[in-house]
């Protein structure tokens, strides 16, 4: 096991109706003036922001906000976030919804007190020093930027989707009702259970050996995923099923399950370059690129072992001995096979990308400082655009 260090700073708060706990909680932090921030307006419809502002009202807290963060949100409207809330003086930021509106919050929070250009923190220009604390009332079981420590915002004018991991970005405050994840349309519970266990996944799939107990969570987190999607599919208003993505999509991305291995992440990565060419859901595209590039290791036989046990372990596949790629083979056949069932494209041609882009898409796939992305086997442009042609069925 590696050495590591984990801090989650994040207060979550947990169960049926924890939304009406906003404004005590808040309180409790000592926020004076929040800005609330959401997206398209779900959170209206259903109600969840009259209930969010009453409950800061009844704290005496001061608030505006800010709506219309898109899914993969947009550095304007952050721009737009950073002079409202100097302008206002907010000392806190909530976001209510979904890894989007959370995202742009994140990005808000460490503009305002940065006296550059926000994106420099992105790019890497400048590193972030400060910013506005940040808090959720979450309606979408799928990211985990409840407490991760990343944030992924799209840059309209030249489509760079870019992530910033920093222990800054993590929360400190998450306010989890599962109940209010029951309005989700089923094709945004399959991407966000995707997305889910492609995060178990994207830490599943080291080189590390001797790591049984972060294995073993992992996958906890990816079978409980499959059982409770395919409940969650059916009955809509199943609350455990429910409640159990919601923590399943929590601890699977803010490290519980990661810690001392080397995680992968180059599926994220080129996945994100799908989503910013096409505006495509994150938990659609890594359906289509997982698999690719989980057949990408298998012909290339890089540690069959591990993508055998990923289908002994979760699928329940027998073991051939004699052929473990064999193995292997029907554990991404089962992985696909679930993907579908849950209605999830696996093709490029299914989500809408065009085998003409692939050179673009693998062009602008970010890379570490060594040219490749990932760490399970470092890829390089053969390797990216050979993924994308394996996608690309
Ligand atoms: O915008 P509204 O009207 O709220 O509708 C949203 C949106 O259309 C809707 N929705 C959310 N909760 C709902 C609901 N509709 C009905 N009932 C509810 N309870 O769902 C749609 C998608 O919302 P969005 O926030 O975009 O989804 P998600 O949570 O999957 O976030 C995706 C974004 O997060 C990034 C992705 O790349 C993408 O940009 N990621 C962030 C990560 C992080 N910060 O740690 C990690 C991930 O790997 C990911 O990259
Ligand atoms: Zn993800």
């Amino acid at each position: 096991m590696l050495n590591f260090t984990f801090c989650v700073p994040t207060k979550f708060v947990f169960g049926h109706g924890v939304e009406k706990e906003t404004g005590r909680e808040l309180k409790a932090l000592g926020a004076k003036k929040v800005l609330i921030h959401y997206g398209g307006g779900s959170v209206i419809r259903s109600g969840l922001m009259q209930t969010v502002t009453d409950a800061l009202d009844a704290e005496g807290i001061a608030h505006v906000s800010l709506g219309g963060v898109k899914p993969n949100p947009r550095a304007s409207l952050v721009y737009e976030g950073i002079e409202l809330g100097r302008r206002e003086g907010v000392d806190f930021i909530l976001a209510v919804g979904g890894g989007s509106a959370l995202d742009s919050a994140k990005a808000i929070a460490l503009g305002i007190p940065y006296e550059g250009d926000f994106w420099d923190l992105w790019t890497g220009k400048a590193a972030p020093a400060a910013r506005i604390p940040v808090g959720t009332v979450l309606t979408l079981a799928a990211t985990g930027s409840e407490s991760s420590n990343s944030a992924v915002i799209t840059r309209e004018d030249t489509r760079e989707k870019v992530g910033l991991n920093h222990q800054l970005n993590r929360p400190v405050l998450a306010i989890m009702d599962p109940e209010l994840t029951m309005t989700l349309p089923p094709y945004q519970t399959a991407c966000g259970a995707t997305d889910i266990m492609a995060h178990a996944m994207e830490r599943y799939f080291t080189n590390e050996t001797e790591v049984d107990v972060t294995d073993r969570l992992c996958e906890a987190v990816i079978s409980t995923v499959i059982r409770a999607a395919r409940i969650a599919m059916k009955d809509p208003r199943n609350y455990e099923a429910r409640a159990n993505l919601m923590w399943a999509g929590t601890i699977a991305h803010n490290d519980t399950v990661g810690v001392g291995r080397l995680g992968d992440f180059a599926s994220h990565r080129i996945e994100h370059e799908l989503s910013a060419m096409y505006d495509v859901a994150h938990g659609a595209g890594l359906a289509v690129i997982f698999p690719a590039w989980m057949r990408y290791h298998l012909e290339t036989g890089h540690n069959i072992m591990r993508l055998a046990q990923f289908a002994v372990r979760i699928w329940h596949c027998e073991m051939n001995f004699e052929n473990p790629a064999e193995t292997a083979l029907r554990g991404i056949e089962a992985y696909e096979g679930f993907l579908k069932e849950i209605g999830m494209p696996i093709t490029m041609k299914e989500l809408g990308a065009r085998t003409e882009d692939i050179p673009e898409l693998t062009r602008r796939v970010r890379r570490s400082p060594d040219g490749t992305v990932g760490q399970f086997q470092k890829l390089d442009d053969a390797a990216i655009e050979r993924i994308f042609r394996i996608a690309d069925r």
